[in-house]
């Protein structure tokens, strides 16, 4: 895998040699906020020697390299899904490879359901931890000397400081920002009503398919993470309303302006 990463890298670097300081993954919503940032370079995943690209309508295949006020990051822009059929450590080499590029934080988005019976549609949500006991560990195997410790250290995924630069931003955006506990499936299905009653008393208050495992490969590697979700919809059997993708979007879509202001203003804070 390390052999794999590096030849990754060197893909990359024969593009572009820029040294972002921030990395930034971008979930349902704010598929366009790349877009709106000063670009300085971008990498297809298809020009990546043996990247795993995105299959999923809607997701983007890329990484844009640039400046979000003076910081520079590189921005994924379209994620991979476990579900999509990659291996773990395939899901989370876009992750590693943002940690060798240079990126020395991480900030992580999606889209998820509300565990919580608080939340509603439209509400943001900072990660103050998360559970994957829904999905393997993308550190399984061999340990990658090169990128960290064989059992790494867990406890304070999401950082304190960096937890601190969401809530500061979020009120300098005049925006509402609740906090809870992500929990990963694996999807592509969603959970059903069982599933979501067990979320709650494991502790949880949202629910998707991505995120956590990132988060963890990040941590292993020695990133400082951070994290908010945008609840999309109440997760399956907290009202009657049937799941549907298009819901999700929608209301991703919705509040993607409020989203981007407060990316940005956490980019820049970190
Ligand atoms: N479950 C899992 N993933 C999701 C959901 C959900 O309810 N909403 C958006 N992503």
């Amino acid at each position: 895998m390390y052999k794999k990463l590096a030849a990754c890298l060197e893909s990359v670097r024969k593009k572009t040699d820029f040294r972002p300081k921030a990395g930034l993954i971008l979930g349902s919503g704010l598929g366009d906020y790349a877009d709106g940032i000063d670009v300085e370079a971008v990498v297809e995943y298809t020009e990546i020697e043996g990247f795993p690209v995105s299959t999923v309508a809607g997701h983007k295949g890329r990484f844009v390299f640039g400046y979000v006020e003076k910081m520079p990051v590189v921005i994924m822009q379209g994620r991979v899904h476990f579900y999509e059929g990659y291996s773990m450590p395939d899901v989370v080499l876009p992750t590693r490879l943002m940690g060798m590029l240079g990126a020395e934080k991480l900030m992580l988005t999606n889209a998820a359901g509300g565990v919580n019976e608080s939340f509603r549609p439209g509400d943001f949500m900072m990660i103050t931890d998360h559970i994957t006991t829904g999905v393997i560990s993308p550190l399984i195997g061999p340990n990658i000397d090169e990128l960290g410790c064989r059992f790494p250290d867990m406890s304070e995924v999401y950082s304190r400081r960096l937890r601190e630069v969401i809530r500061k931003s979020a009120a300098k955006c005049g925006i509402e920002i609740k906090e809870g506990v992500y929990v990963q499936f694996t999807g592509p299905n969603y959970e059903t009503p069982a599933e979501i009653r067990m979320c709650r008393m494991w502790g949880g208050d949202a629910v998707g398919m991505s995120t956590a495992c990132e988060a963890m490969a990040a941590r292993h590697m020695g990133l400082e993470v951070c994290g908010i979700s945008c609840i999309t919809n109440l997760a399956a059997g907290v009202s009657d309303v049937k799941l549907d993708h298009k819901e999700v979007q929608e209301t991703a879509d919705r509040v993607s302006t409020d989203f981007k202001k407060l990316v940005t203003e956490v980019i820049a804070g970190m």
